[in-house]
């Protein structure tokens, strides 16, 4: 809601040989009336605006919804940062529930949930299956596979953050698989974690997701990179004969 610090620095670090990031920022911000003074700059482009919001506290959340309803077209929840302190209260799945339908009362825009990471390593699938079958549940429309993994580090301050890039791209790709079988095409899958390449694009595309968020290869490949990306994929999609997002099937062609 009001300014924020984040966490101390040094709060990220880039680990360049993989193309991956530790980030521990904290959601450091100029607060939500800075935020909504900037998407009012950018009402022309509403519908391609969808809003990240995260909170630790149910009524702070909900006071963003109602100062920012009017100028985005969709909300995403972010439950899953691994460095924020006292953010995982709503990965308790009643906690989740409550919020989903409180916002639900505030906004008829479509609801996106930003659900943690899950693999062997980190030995929490159940918990967040359970969280996404709540969300399901509770009529979400969106959500997103998936976040940073939580990793420590020496060269972060606090001792900690979440690692993004390509390093997590597997698990990015087996999560959607395994969500693709609870979801039934409920709500829109968006896939993140690791995506760098049309290549990445079609084999989430393939596993079941609609759409992709990316950061860290935004970084190491610059601003040019989604357009080099949706280009990248229209010429894979004619080697396959294919003009539909929809029809994108198995493997990428081999160029
Ligand atoms: C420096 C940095 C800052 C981030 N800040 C946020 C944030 O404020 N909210 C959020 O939902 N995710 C945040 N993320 C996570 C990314 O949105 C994304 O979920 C994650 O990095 C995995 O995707 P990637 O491998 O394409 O980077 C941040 C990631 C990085 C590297």
């Amino acid at each position: 809601m009001t300014e924020r610090p984040g966490n101390p620095k040094p709060r990220m670090t880039r680990i360049v040989k993989d193309k991956a990031i530790i980030n521990a920022l904290g959601f450091p911000g100029k607060g939500i009336e800075y935020s909504v003074q900037n998407l009012k700059k950018h009402n022309a482009i509403k519908s391609r605006i969808i809003l990240s919001i995260s909170g630790t506290i149910e009524d702070e959340i909900v006071e963003c919804i109602k100062l920012a309803n009017d100028f985005t077209s969709a909300f995403e929840i972010n439950i899953s940062s691994p460095n924020t302190s006292g953010l995982k209260i709503f990965q308790e799945p009643s906690r989740l529930r409550g919020l989903i339908e409180v916002i639900k009362k505030h906004t008829k825009k479509p609801i996106i949930i930003k659900f943690p990471p899950w693999n062997s390593f980190l030995d929490n699938k159940s918990e967040i299956i359970k969280m996404i079958e709540t969300s399901l549940n509770s009529g979400i429309d969106g959500m997103i596979i998936s976040n940073t993994h939580p990793r420590e580090s020496k060269k972060i301050k606090i001792g900690k953050g979440g690692l993004s890039g390509k390093p997590i791209f597997t698990d990015t790709l087996k999560m959607i698989r395994e969500i693709q079988a609870i979801n039934k095409g409920f709500a829109d899958i968006i896939a993140c974690g690791g995506i760098s390449s049309a290549n990445d694009l079609w084999k989430v595309l393939a596993s079941g997701a609609k759409a992709a968020q990316i950061y860290t290869s935004l970084v190491y490949e610059g601003p040019r990179l989604p357009s080099k990306i949706n280009n990248d994929l229209i010429v894979l999609m004619k080697l396959a004969g294919i003009t539909k997002l929809s029809d994108i099937n198995g493997d990428p062609p081999k160029i």
